[in-house]
């Protein structure tokens, strides 16, 4: 049974959090004052969009209760990086998995360590490069655009303006220049996905190119569709260079390894202290295609069959016991590299009460369970619902 947290129990705050503090005076339910987005979204949390995520300050929260700096700690479906940035920060040594590349990448990019001068002196250049272009229509002579445009796949030409993706084709082209590649490959990324061809109000699901103006219902006016990426280049380079230079201003000097892998059969590279993940749900969300744009520019690798609980996988009883198989699958795996006594912390939304026998399946002891108000989840899918967060020992 889920702790009901007690409404006299104020919220919890992650830096007041030591291993001492009991489980059930953790309070997860924060306002929007508590915990403004700009903590939620601190230095290189907001790097990329990415639909699914969990907020850091959960992962502070059971990095200071369950561990030390030093430990290894392990995310086998580490999306955007979350748990990964939280335990450079936190001072342990980190390693993630994820079947999906793009979010191999942007783990990578989000917890490398940098040369601050020389990150910022990259970003503004290849900026610079893009501008002069475009402003004296220098194209053809630093590139030979013919073969690059040739290579732009049906998607990229359905889903740009022509000048939208001749920068964005010219911005990828100049790319092997530089030192820090990945890192310019995810501003590409970002500027690539404001500047398709959809509605202002409909960035995380589009279904059809929009060519014509059209009402938006987030500006309330008549917008014209989106025809250049110079202007988002521009800004995502600036913000980059920012968030950038906070993380290295927190970072500790840790060891981190993004494994592009499935977390079924994943082989560690060491033994792990403890893991704090957020799986995939069942039929929730499609993590290869809500990025499809970077997939198509950058040429990743898709390897979306083996990604579990895709939403295209759907809901019905077969995919929900394939569902827990893949789990239970996930977490005995995990488990072979996990030290004895060693903590899992599992955040999900197990509104079909699977967990339980997951955990016993894959050979954990339930410590606790925790229920906390998501109340506040930005963009279209703004309702309010629970997460659980189950913590588990290796017995
Ligand atoms: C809920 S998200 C994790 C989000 C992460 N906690 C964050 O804050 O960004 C689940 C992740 O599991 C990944 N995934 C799905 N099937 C997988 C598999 N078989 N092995 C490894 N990762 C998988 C998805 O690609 C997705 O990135």
């Amino acid at each position: 049974m889920a702790k009901a947290i007690s409404v006299d129990i104020p919220p919890t705050l992650p830096e007041t959090v030591t291993p001492d503090t009991p489980l059930d005076q953790l309070n997860l339910n924060w306002s929007e004052r508590d915990l403004p987005e700009r903590e939620r979204t601190k230095h290189v949390h907001r790097l990329h969009p990415y639909l699914g995520k969990f907020i850091p300050q959960l992962v502070e929260i059971f990095l200071r209760k369950y561990f030390k700096a030093g430990d290894v700690i392990y995310d086998p479906f580490c999306g955007s990086g979350t748990t990964l940035v939280e335990a450079t920060t936190f001072g342990a040594h980190t390693i993630g998995s994820d079947i999906a590349a793009f979010n191999v990448l942007l783990s990578r990019v989000k917890t490398a360590v940098y040369d601050v001068s020389l990150m910022r002196y990259e970003v503004l250049d290849i900026l610079e490069q893009v501008r002069q272009w475009r402003e004296q229509g220098l194209f053809h002579t630093l590139l030979e655009l013919p073969e690059h445009w040739d290579q732009a796949s049906e998607y990229l030409r359905q889903w740009y303006a022509p000048r939208a993706l001749e920068e964005l084709l010219l911005y990828r082209a100049l790319i092997p220049r530089y030192t820090y590649q990945d890192l310019l490959k995810i501003i590409l990324s970002r500027s690539a996905r404001s500047a398709r061809l959809t509605t202002h109000f409909d960035l995380d699901f589009p279904k059809s190119p929009q060519t014509e103006p059209y009402y938006c219902y987030k500006h309330r006016r008549v917008c014209q569709p989106v025809g250049e990426a110079l202007k988002f280049l521009q800004r995502y380079s600036l913000d980059t260079i920012r968030r950038i230079e906070a993380y290295m201003a927190v970072r500790k000097p840790v060891e981190v390894q993004v494994l592009h892998a499935d977390a079924r059969s994943v082989t560690l590279p060491r033994l792990i202290d403890g893991v704090i993940t957020s799986p995939p749900y069942v039929g929730l969300i499609d993590y290869h295609d809500q990025h499809r744009y970077a997939y198509e520019l950058l040429g990743l690798p898709r390897a979306e069959d083996l990604e579990i609980g895709a939403a295209k996988k759907g809901t019905s009883r077969n995919a929900l016991q394939r569902y827990e198989e893949d789990m239970i699958a996930a977490f005995r795996n995990t488990a072979r590299f996990l030290k004895p006594g060693g903590i899992v912390v599992v955040v999900v939304r197990d509104s079909r009460g699977l967990y339980a026998n997951i955990a016993a399946q894959a050979g954990f002891e339930i410590l606790g369970h925790l229920r906390r108000e998501v109340n506040r989840r930005t963009g279209r899918r703004a309702t309010a619902f629970y997460e659980d967060v189950f913590i588990w020992r290796k017995s």
